[in-house]
């Protein structure tokens, strides 16, 4: 291979890998592909922070003989031990034979749970530790759950730069490295996307995270994650979103998700679309046949209310509806209002099924929940208007509550 590593600075390179095809990440749709970034650090003892997944082992090897032969890395940091940036440091030690490999207390376990080999030279470092590269120095920060338990940041002082592993990254495949050279529009949409499919449930360790960061008072002028591109405004832009998101402050969009055997369930969101436009809010309506699991996540990360509708089966939830609810419990998302609807032909039990998932999730309940016998007549999908107008209302109500507190902390 021919492939060239991309100088950041001086010192220090890109030397990861571009996954064009991938559109899958463990049930999270990619619809852009994504990198693995392996950064190169040119020190007196010169360290790999991160590997790739392992099939593009070659890939990276080739971006780093670019620069040197690779026999001559002496350290290799693993930022967490997911195998998507960890899964090749079994071939790379092999290849290049490093003296260390260092990862957090929780990732030398985690590294050995994954790889069960002893003869890896791997070395657990504490939060704080600072590792001498002789004529530089990188320091280590523990962001426990960011999004694994092993996961730590690396700040490399010469450079400013912080290794940020998946926090502030994003699935886009991308030839270009910097994430001001990519559409804003497309960088926003799937940094927002990486947010709400991965880092949604553990909001409130991030917001942390953030306040951690900002009080080690180090000067950032790159922040080079995990995936995506490199954010050359010392971070500025994505950790002021990292803020508001983890806020999950309730906006006047309402999302109806909901799936259809024979066109009821979808009558009725149509109707309840209606009422919600008549009661104030923004209505998106989500059917289940065109809209994958990671869409929905995505649309809830700024929104104020869930309404979901599923046709009774066997006894059941519908299984589309399942798997979308299934998923939306595991991301936690807070401060939403919702409903359910539905027909059914003969029991009718997923309507109930809905409430209890949205329970679940924390989701308040409002208004009266909507069950068609077949198909609706004029006078339930009147009740289903009645319900998306309730439910409008008070999503508009709440989000110009929020508004308004705003412009308060603002003006005082
Ligand atoms: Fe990109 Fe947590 O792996």
């Amino acid at each position: 291979m021919t492939l060239k590593a991309f100088q950041l600075s001086e010192k220090v390179y890109w030397v990861g890998a571009i996954d064009w095809g991938m559109r899958d990440f463990h049930g999270y749709r990619t619809g852009s592909g994504t990198t693995y970034n392996a950064y190169l650090i040119v020190g007196d003892k010169v360290t790999l922070i991160d590997t790739v997944k392992r099939p593009f082992l070659d890939e990276m090897m080739a971006r780093i003989s670019s620069v040197m032969d690779p026999a001559r890395i002496d350290y290799v940091v693993s930022g967490h031990s997911e195998p998507d940036h960890a899964g090749a440091i079994p071939e790379v030690a092999k290849i290049v034979a490093p003296e260390r490999i260092f990862a957090s207390v929780q990732g030398k376990k985690a590294l050995d749970e994954h790889f069960h080999e002893k003869h890896l030279p791997i070395q657990a470092v504490s939060d704080g530790e600072t590792l001498s590269l002789g004529n530089m120095s990188v320091t280590f920060i523990e962001t426990r759950m960011v999004h694994w338990p092993d996961s730590m940041f690396t700040y490399l002082k010469e450079g400013e730069i912080l290794f940020s592993q998946d926090a502030f990254g994003m699935h886009l495949a991308s030839g270009l490295r910097y994430a001001d050279e990519i559409s804003h529009h497309l960088v926003l949409h799937e940094a927002s996307r990486y947010f709400a499919n991965i880092l949604l449930p553990l909001s409130s360790v991030i917001a942390k995270l953030l306040e951690k960061v900002a009080k080690l008072g180090l000067p950032v002028k790159t922040v080079a994650p995990a995936h995506g591109p490199i954010w050359r405004d010392g971070g500025k832009e994505i950790m002021g979103l990292y803020a508001k998101w983890c806020k999950q402050e309730p906006t006047s969009k309402a999302v109806v998700v909901y799936d259809t055997m024979w066109g009821s369930t979808e009558l009725m969101a149509r109707a309840i679309g209606d009422g919600l436009l008549e009661g104030g809010a923004t209505p998106v309506l989500m059917p289940l046949h065109s809209s994958h699991r990671s869409d929905v996540a995505a649309e809830i990360l700024e929104c104020g209310a869930i309404l979901v509708g599923s046709p009774t089966i066997n006894n059941s939830i519908f299984p589309s509806v399942a798997d979308v609810l299934t998923y939306l419990v595991g991301l936690k998302p807070k401060n939403l209002i919702g409903a359910a609807f539905g027909s059914y032909g003969w029991s009718g039990e997923g309507v109930a099924q809905v409430e209890e998932y949205l329970r679940r999730m924390g989701v308040e309940i409002v208004g009266e929940s909507v069950k068609a016998i077949y198909v609706p007549d004029s006078d339930t999908l009147e009740r289903c208007r009645t319900l998306g107008r309730v439910v409008g209302e008070k999503v508009s109500q709440r989000a110009s509550i929020g508004k308004c507190e705003k412009s308060e902390i603002l003006s005082s």
